[in-house]
């Protein structure tokens, strides 16, 4: 059986969106939640103590358990204090929700520095801080005999596991979530953590401001509450899955099959440029792809 009861879960960005939903989902099946929020805008400019400080009092409310904490996940010494806050708070560290972000979309041509590295700074750094600090908590219970299952998921996207037009910052930070969680499935495993990842689609402030997805969005199965069974199922104690990417929306939950070699040619010796040119006419020109973004284009079109 599965279980989130006494489990010490932290949630970044929990204070908004998605974030909010997993938090009260947790809390709701008896975790005790630490809410991690910077609170600022959706290019990641300013802070408040208020996202996050509201879904606390929302839980304490409901009679469940929950504290906040404000550090902004890009910084090594915020990541460590957000580990460090549910240890105090609660005495324990079992699950991490890595799911705090923020959106700079540009073409290419036009997009700045500063709008690649914040980005890459809260989704990708973020991510890689949080499961850094994480990790040594994790790795240093499991030496000293505390044996439990622990968990971290992490968020990527479509948009990273499939590219999208104006998200060279957002694309590149995702899939490299997607590829941080293998790596972290296969490091963490003797210590009994599963590492799992979710590439969502929900309504929330960063989707309503895509253009041309308002609308579409305003759809039940695009309520962001439908996002949080499957982060509980994969934060609790009897998860099964390691080093997995689901996509998730409305009541749909697919488990992907990552980069895999559809199709090859070969040849026993050096290829000539010649062999290969004619060898290659051989490989499919598009390899068709299950995308999350089908659902949209079906919703919109309903
Ligand atoms: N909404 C979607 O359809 C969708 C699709 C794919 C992936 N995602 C991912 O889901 C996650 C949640 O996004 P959302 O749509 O709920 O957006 P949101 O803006 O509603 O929530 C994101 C939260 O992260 C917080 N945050 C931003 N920078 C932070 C930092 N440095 N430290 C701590 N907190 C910070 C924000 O204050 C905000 O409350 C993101 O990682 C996003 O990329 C969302």
């Amino acid at each position: 059986m599965t279980s989130l009861e006494g489990r010490v879960i932290i949630v970044t960005g929990g204070g908004r969106g998605i974030g909010r939903e997993h938090s009260k989902f947790l809390a709701s099946h008896g975790a005790k939640v630490v809410i991690n929020d910077l609170g600022g805008g959706t290019d990641g400019s300013g802070n408040s103590a208020e996202a996050a400080q509201s879904v606390v009092d929302e839980i304490l409310n409901d009679g469940g358990e929950a504290v906040a904490n404000y550090d902004s996940v890009t910084e090594f010494s915020g990541a460590e204090n957000i580990i460090n806050s549910a240890v105090e708070a609660f005495g324990d560290l079992h699950g991490v929700v890595n799911n705090a972000g923020i959106l700079r979309d540009h073409m290419l041509v036009s997009m700045t520095e500063d709008d690649f590295d914040s980005v890459i700074g809260v989704h990708l750094k973020g991510t890689f801080a949080v499961s850094h600090f994480a990790a040594k908590y994790f790795r240093d219970q499991a030496k000293s005999g505390n044996i439990k299952q622990r968990t971290i998921v992490n968020t990527s996207s479509a948009a990273g596991l499939h590219g999208n037009v104006g998200q060279t910052n957002y694309s590149a930070a995702k899939a490299g979530i997607a590829a941080m969680t293998i790596v972290h499935s296969q490091e963490l495993e003797r210590y009994g953590v599963r590492v799992n990842c979710i590439a969502p689609i929900a309504r929330t402030r960063l989707t309503l401001q895509t253009p041309g997805l308002n609308q579409v969005m305003r759809k039940s199965i695009f309520d962001p509450g439908n996002i949080s069974p499957l982060v509980g199922y994969l934060s609790a104690d009897g998860c099964q899955f390691n080093g997995q990417v689901f996509s998730v929306y409305g009541g749909s939950v697919g488990i992907y099959q990552g980069w895999s070699i559809a199709e090859e040619v070969s040849n026993e010796t050096l290829w000539t440029l010649d062999e290969l040119t004619q060898s290659i006419e051989q490989l499919p020109r598009f390899v068709p792809v299950h995308s999350q973004l089908v659902a949209i284009v079906k919703a919109a079109s309903s």
